[in-house]
């Protein structure tokens, strides 16, 4: 994979068996962050805790896919997808995220996301999907990509 501009490109791996957990609000704002989530954002855990969850969203994402989420979760379902997230230093992270609500009492208190790495392949098949919506999306896409 090839970007035309030179931003975005170095890409931080989430180690096997490493799991990278948060809980938010439900205004979205992150109240937990674990060591690891810090560690592959490029942020500290402090720096992590009262930011809107959108401190990590990457320009690729497109808006429907967390549209979608917030729908899903508010549904009291749980959100499944390939999610590809902006550290601090400008660099991404892939993973494989599951978002749901945290209950008591049969009402939605908070929010949580669990993620777990993802393949080459389906890196490769989420930028396509991702890209192919925001082409459709009119001004979305403001770069080519070249897939190898
Ligand atoms: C528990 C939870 C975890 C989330 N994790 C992420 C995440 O890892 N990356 C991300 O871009 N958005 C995540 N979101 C969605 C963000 O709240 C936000 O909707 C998204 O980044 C898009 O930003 P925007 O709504 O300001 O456009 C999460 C939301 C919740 C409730």
């Amino acid at each position: 994979m090839e970007y035309n501009n030179s931003e975005f490109l170095i890409e931080t791996e989430v180690p096997q068996g490493e799991l990278i957990i948060s809980r938010t609000n439900l205004k979205g704002e992150i109240t937990y962050a674990n060591e690891i989530f810090a560690e592959i954002s490029g942020y500290t855990v402090e720096e992590l805790i009262g930011k809107s969850h959108n401190i990590v969203r990457h320009p690729d994402m497109p808006k429907i896919a967390f549209k979608e989420l917030w729908q899903t979760i508010k549904e009291f379902k749980k959100w499944k997808g390939y999610v590809k997230n902006l550290r601090k230093d400008g660099g991404f992270y892939w993973v494989y995220a599951e978002v749901s609500g945290v209950f008591f009492n049969n009402e939605i208190i908070e929010y949580k996301s669990v993620r777990t790495p993802i393949t080459y392949e389906q890196k490769l098949e989420a930028q396509k999907l991702y890209d192919g919506i925001k082409e459709k999306v009119k001004g979305e896409l403001k770069r080519r990509v070249i897939y190898q």
